[in-house]
């Protein structure tokens, strides 16, 4: 499995999985629009980085142009294909849902059936920690129901995912789903709390904190996530001869190669910490704006990352004020301040 088909390239985080598969030794196909979602000066910078690779090349079509991502499926034949492109962000879901529907099912929908057309060796995608919405029990786990999405993102993510199930028991074509939460890092998203944070503190105006700085979330650095990832694409699912014998811990379906993985930190840190975190690597204080808890947000997310554990040996472990370190350096290099 040589070359792996990254949809989102120019995003967060697929600029980091591509980055680190090309360190590996991967042909790296990239496939992102470059929306207008936020600054895409960003996002042409980090395609410019992986294009210093020659295993790298890309290119900047719509999920929803069947006939483009087709044509690359058929010239490329990817062996593997990560895809992360997505109308990301929970409160931008209120505001326009219709890019949600479009890319996140439209465009999932097309990347599924090339996938199934060309046989691809794994289809891996990426789903959220939003979908656990109105769950209390915590740390969230992969066993626990999803059936209460509380932001229209949320439901376009939990479809994904059935959505995913369907093919792979149809058309036995190996599926990973992750679950991300909250990651963070350099090259991060300008919509994103720490982007936000880093930007306010250093330029003086004040930063809005929701629910009075009692939210709780289980940051994730992205360096860490995508060694997740990375480790995933060996951990291709099979159909489960004897469903009786799937580990508890495993979330392997009884009826198809498809299984959905959290990958966290396992560690809820509280927002009001986090921005004491921020304001120390700054070397400010934030001017802090409380707020109430937005519409669609939940007050806490944390992950059980047992399974990831479990099929990769590998368990995220940068601890926040390290990753904060990494993305001020990063911010103040990028901007030059
Ligand atoms: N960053 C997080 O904390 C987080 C948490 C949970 C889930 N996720 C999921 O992880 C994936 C990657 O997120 P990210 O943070 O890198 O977001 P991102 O917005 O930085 O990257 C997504 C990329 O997809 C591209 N894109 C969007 N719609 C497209 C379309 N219709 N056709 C082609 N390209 C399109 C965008 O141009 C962008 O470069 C997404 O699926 C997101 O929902 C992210």
């Amino acid at each position: 499995m040589r070359k792996v088909l990254v949809t989102g390239s120019a995003g967060f985080i697929g600029f980091h999985l591509a980055r680190l598969l090309l360190e590996q030794g991967f042909d790296v196909v990239g496939y992102d629009a470059i929306t207008d979602y936020y600054d895409v000066n960003l996002k042409r910078r980090r395609h410019a980085m992986l294009h210093q690779s020659p295993r790298f090349r890309a290119i900047e079509a719509r999920l929803e142009d069947f006939a483009q991502l087709h044509s690359l499926f058929a010239d490329e034949r990817p062996d593997v294909v990560v895809h992360l492109a997505a109308q990301a962000g929970v409160r931008y879901s209120l505001e326009n849902p219709r890019s949600y529907l479009e890319s996140n099912l439209v465009g999932t929908f097309n990347v599924m059936e090339c996938a199934r057309e060309f046989a691809v060796g794994h289809l891996l995608m990426a789903s959220t920690s939003s979908v656990y919405g109105a769950n209390t029990e915590m740390p969230y786990s992969e066993h626990h129901k999803t059936d209460h999405p509380l932001t229209f993102y949320a439901a376009t993510k939990k479809a994904n995912e059935a959505m995913g199930h369907s093919y792979a028991h149809l058309w036995n074509l190996p599926t990973t789903m992750f679950r991300f939460f909250t990651v963070y890092g350099p090259w991060g998203r300008p919509d994103m709390a720490l982007f936000k944070f880093v930007k306010g503190i250093l330029e003086g105006t004040p930063i809005d904190i929701y629910n009075n700085g009692e939210m709780f979330r289980d940051f994730t650095y992205v360096a860490d996530l995508v060694k997740g990832i990375r480790l995933l694409i060996d951990a291709v699912p099979v159909r489960p001869e004897d469903p009786a014998a799937i580990p508890a811990w495993d979330t392997l379906s009884p009826a198809a190669p498809w299984r959905v993985v959290n990958i966290g930190n396992s560690d809820k840190v509280r927002l009001a910490d986090f921005v004491d975190a921020i304001e120390a690597e700054c070397g400010r204080p934030a001017i802090r704006n409380y707020m109430e808890i937005q519409k669609g947000d939940v007050p806490a997310t944390w992950a059980d990352a047992t399974q990831l554990f479990e099929l990769t040996g590998y368990k995220p472990t940068t601890d926040i004020r390290e990753g904060v370190r990494h993305f001020v350096t990063w911010y103040r290099d990028y901007f030059n301040v």
